[in-house]
């Protein structure tokens, strides 16, 4: 849609939220609500795209500035009402000749063809105005849209600003709009704020149209679960749930099989490769790839991680890493950022790994900490060996060499180097640095007392 220009309102404070950040930040299914509409409106290969900052909106522009080239931010000062929102629009668009579409910010489940329908309606009718309207069995709390007699369109008018009478029309404003630049921004000057809210209502502008003689026209969306606005957290909720849906249904049909699709939570950045296995209790979120033929979960929680093929993750956490192929882990392991588990490692149970590398084939099966550590290929680490990383005021690296073996109960204190086939005896506390192929002890001798036991009984008796 090259012949259209996008103007998307997202200054609103978003009261109703009761939040600190502003509405469009809040995320569904570990996106912020308002990269949805932008994401639509980008799929559209629309001329020009331009975002209504307002409330917080250094935080809105960080965060959507750079996924999207070309977006023009403009800030709304003072959050005076969505008619004002959209007149901060009009310096970039003196002398455009063309369409406009309007989206709000807090309508995230709006589709593509929703748009194409409504602006292929309004450029067929040659209207001054289009709006996309719905049937909604509850209408609470959204503008309404008075038709005459004759069914044409004569107005919106806002919940708060309703009458009894117009309460009862169930028929109402998604916020969705086209409006013929030759008219909208002479017609936004003339909006008054003599209502409830005493905002400028963007709704009141289809009024002064009609009263110019102007063609205004509403279409109807066929799917009314698109045209949900988010205004709280109960709408937000469900806008979850709905766009949770379509997630796993993607993948689905993608050729992943998701066991419990009732109990699973993927966000919609991520992409899972096809015969890979999601058990119950799975929550992934942010950007995470994970690749082919790989069983996640039950109970695992995934975030900003890239997990390679054939991997096996139960029950465990894993944040900022990335995984190789055939990787085992779990159940109970703790995944911290900046580690790489390279092809065929192992992290068993009650395992904590923190900026560390781990390399091919090395295993780390039980009770262990390790942090700030690079390891090399085959490493075997005992039960209860801890990278002591940390001496009260700067954190220091282990260097484990390839084909080493680190006895049960070992503490390495950082920093320090383990060379290249050395074995490291249980229970020792090393602090100095292990030449390659050398055995390491540093425990106190056994002593053992032939019979004392049965000395100490009769002397006892
Ligand atoms: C708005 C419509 C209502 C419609 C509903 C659909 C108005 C007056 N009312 O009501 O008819 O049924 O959407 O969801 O437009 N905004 C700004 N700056 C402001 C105020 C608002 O940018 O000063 C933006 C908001 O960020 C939001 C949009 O405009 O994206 C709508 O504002 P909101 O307060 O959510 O209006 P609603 O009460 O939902
Ligand atoms: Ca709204």
């Amino acid at each position: 849609m090259k012949d259209i220009v996008t103007v998307i309102l997202a200054a609103g404070q978003g009261t109703r939220m009761k939040s600190d950040k502003p509405k469009v930040l809040h995320e569904i299914c570990s996106k912020p609500m308002i990269r949805y509409i932008l994401d639509m409106v980008y799929g559209l290969k629309i001329k020009k795209n331009i975002l209504i900052v307002g409330h917080h909106g250094e935080l809105v522009r960080d965060k959507v500035l750079s996924c999207y080239p070309g977006l023009e931010c403009i800030k709304q000062h003072e959050q005076l009402g969505s008619g004002h929102a959209l007149l901060q629009a009009k310096k970039e668009l003196v002398g455009y000749k063309g369409d406009i579409m309007v989206v709000c910010g807090d309508t995230p489940l709006l589709s593509s063809q929703t748009i194409k329908k409504l602006v292929s309606f309004h450029k067929q009718k040659c209207c001054a105005a289009t709006i996309l309207t719905a049937h909604f069995e509850n209408p609470t709390g959204y503008g309404r849209i008075i038709r005459g007699e004759d069914a044409g369109v004569y107005g919106i008018v806002e919940h708060k600003d309703a009458n009894e009478k117009e309460k009862l029309i169930t028929e109402i404003n998604t916020g969705t709009y086209c409006f013929d630049n030759k008219y909208l921004f002479n017609c936004l000057k003339k909006i008054k704020c003599n209502n409830v809210k005493k905002e400028y209502y963007l709704t009141d502008v289809i009024k002064i149209l009609i009263d110019m003689g102007l063609n205004v026209q509403a279409l109807p969306v066929s799917d009314t679960s698109e045209v949900v606005g988010i205004n709280n957290r109960v709408h937000l909720a469900m806008a979850e749930s709905v766009i949770q849906k379509r997630i796993l249904n993607e993948l689905m049909m993608g050729g992943v099989s998701i066991k419990d699709p009732s109990n699973t939570y993927i966000s919609s950045d991520t992409k899972i490769g096809r015969d890979t296995y999601i058990y119950p209790g799975t929550i992934i979120e942010g950007k995470t790839i994970i690749g082919n033929n790989c069983y996640v979960g039950p109970n695992s929680f995934i975030k900003d991680s890239t997990i390679g093929k054939n991997v096996t993750i139960r029950a465990s956490f894993i944040y900022s890493a990335r995984i190789g192929d055939d990787v085992k882990i779990g159940p109970y392991s703790h995944i911290r950022p900046d580690t790489v588990l390279a092809q065929n490692s192992r992290v068993g149970n009650f395992v904590e790994i923190k900026k560390s590398r781990i390399g091919k084939g090395s295993k780390i099966s039980h009770l262990t900490y390790i942090g700030d550590t690079h390891m090399a290929d085959n490493v075997n680490i005992g039960a209860g060996v801890i990278t002591c990383n940390y001496d009260g005021i700067s954190k220091n690296r282990t260097t484990i060499g390839d084909d080493s073996f680190i006895g049960s109960n070992v503490n390495l204190v950082a920093p320090v180097k383990i060379g290249k086939g050395a074995i490291i005896g249980a229970g020792s506390t090393i602090n100095k640095n292990v030449p390659a192929y050398a055995l390491a002890l540093a425990r106190s001798r056994q002593l053992n007392k032939h019979g004392y036991v049965k000395k100490l009984r009769k002397a006892r008796k």
